[in-house]
């Protein structure tokens, strides 16, 4: 920063004053206002990175946080019941990032599979799909954003006898709807989909 010119501190000037100002304009949505982060400030002035497995590799870069992450991996292992000592993740770059590596889990589980998502899923999960070159359908939505359960029961007919790799969402970006697991588990049932695991 010390060797900017006046025209790069002007831009970066322009930059914090235009954020500003359209912050005045912000209700607040998809995204919260209700943060402070002044608390971190200090730590832009180290190189931290968390390049690695938190859980298994130290390597030689020692300004990282692997400890922090390997909290919030507990947090959330702890909160999904995941079977004690038997879990494994990471802290993602984002949401994007998480659903790619969610279906890449899952097409590694289940080869072959079908990825079935509403039309009110985020738009990461259909371009994670093309990524990772996986066979999909995409299930209506009703009004109010929740999967449309009886068209998801058509699609699963079209595909019995191939694994089904399903996505739930837990508050859509737009509606905040909430797909309901059990009639989802219902359907796979009476559909009779096959599991067939394929170990990792
Ligand atoms: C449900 C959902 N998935 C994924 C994303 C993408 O998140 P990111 O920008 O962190 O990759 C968003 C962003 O709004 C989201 O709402």
């Amino acid at each position: 920063m010390k060797n900017l010119t006046p025209e790069d501190k002007n831009r970066i000037d322009e930059l914090k004053n235009h954020l500003q100002e359209r912050k005045n304009h912000l209700l607040g949505y998809p995204v919260t206002l209700n943060f402070d982060y002044s608390l971190l400030y200090k730590f832009l002035q180290y190189p931290v990175n968390n390049a690695g497995d938190p859980f298994y590799m130290d390597g030689s870069h020692h300004m990282n946080t692997h400890s922090i992450e390997r909290e919030v991996i507990h947090f959330f292992a702890n909160l999904l019941k995941a079977p004690e000592n038997n879990y494994w993740g990471y802290v993602t770059n984002g949401s994007s990032e998480g659903n790619l590596y969610a279906l890449y889990l899952a097409k590694r589980l289940y080869p072959g599979g079908v990825v079935y998502f509403s039309e009110e899923s985020h738009y990461s999960i259909e371009k994670n799909i093309d990524i990772l070159g996986l066979n999909y359908q995409k299930v209506k939505s009703q009004p109010h954003g929740e999967i449309d359960y009886k068209d998801f029961e058509e699609k699963i007919l079209l595909h019995q006898d191939q694994p089904a790799i399903i996505i739930a969402n837990i508050g859509t970006t737009f509606k905040e709807a909430k797909d309901d697991i059990k009639p989802i588990q219902d359907i796979l049932g009476k559909c009779k989909v096959k599991k067939i695991l394929y170990p990792l």
